[in-house]
């Protein structure tokens, strides 16, 4: 088949420097914008890494996107664990950051420090993402005090989205703007080393940059945040939902579903057809070793 990329390949992406806390911290002060994706395995990661992203989320979206489940509540610790294991030996120098499952922080705060040192322990993540202001504040501050760097999470939160009427963009009140507001700088004051906004509009999260000291990555938040995040299937054309519906903010930058598509189809149609394997795909064996193997054979009961 031919393989030509849709995209061209960019060469010499690779940061050698790891991305850290305070290289983050300095991106922002300068200006500098952060790029964000998720990736749920060792090939995803590969990619951010030879793409040269400065941070890497095992998002609990890897739930819909790999593990077909219909949202991100059902996925476990342990699920998450797996994918976050592959996802770190792929990376080498982007900063990872493993996503809290919904239930596996909310009940206390000993329950949360457990959950995150699981994600750094097991698999190796260098921080963990929680959802919502709140308790979830409170999880972030014991979390962060017991050494493990947060990043919080406000605006549309997929992991409470039925509490929020949906899978919707929030703050398009002003009073919901404002309990969006209090959610991030309460997250800011936890300790929280850096915040995603999701799915707020540009205006409101323009407004609350004038007040945020930690880097925020906006997803549907415009282009005021200091970075951006995607979902990695979103932006290469990798997953469709059972629903066929995309959020307004996930651009594609590639068709690779529809790629891999074609690469299936055409292999089954070359083995259906026997043009696959050809000569160029067998291995050989020498006349003699193959008549005396046939001798042999000859002598099996
Ligand atoms: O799970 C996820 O992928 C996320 C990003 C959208 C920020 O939380």
């Amino acid at each position: 088949m031919s393989a030509t990329p849709r995209t061209p390949v960019p060469q010499n992406l690779q940061d050698p420097i790891p991305m850290t806390l305070p290289r983050l911290a300095e991106k922002k002060r300068l200006s500098e914008p952060i790029v964000m994706i998720t990736a749920y395995d060792y090939p995803s990661a590969q990619v951010a890494q030879e793409a040269g992203v400065d941070v890497v989320l095992v998002g609990d979206s890897g739930a819909m996107t790999v593990l077909g489940y219909p949202s991100t509540v059902p996925v476990s610790t342990d699920e998450m664990l797996m994918l976050a294991s592959a996802v770190r030996r792929g990376l080498d120098t982007p900063l990872l950051v493993g996503d809290l499952p919904f239930g596996s922080y909310e009940a206390s705060d000993e329950q949360a420090i457990a959950t995150a040192q699981r994600f750094v322990k097991e698999a190796g993540c260098d921080a963990v993402k929680l959802e919502r202001g709140g308790t979830s504040a409170d999880r972030a501050r014991a979390i962060v005090q017991s050494g493990i760097p947060v990043m919080g999470h406000v605006g549309l939160t997929p992991q409470t989205a039925t509490a929020l009427g949906g899978y919707r963009a929030q703050g398009r009140t002003s009073e919901r703007a404002l309990d969006v507001a209090e959610d991030a700088l309460a997250l800011e004051r936890a300790g929280c080393f850096s915040i995603v906004f999701e799915a707020v509009p540009a205006a409101v999260a323009a407004e609350l940059m004038e007040r945020m000291e930690i880097p925020v990555i906006g997803i549907g938040a415009g282009p005021a945040t200091d970075g951006q995040v995607l979902v990695f299937h979103d932006l290469l054309g990798i997953y469709s939902s059972s629903t066929g519906h995309a959020p307004r903010f996930a651009k594609r930058y590639a068709e690779v579903k529809a790629q891999m598509v074609a690469g299936v189809a055409e292999y089954a149609s070359e083995v259906r057809n026997h043009a696959f394997p050809g000569p160029e795909h067998v291995y050989s064996i020498d006349d003699e070793e193959l008549a005396r193997f046939r001798s042999g054979l000859a002598g099996i009961a």
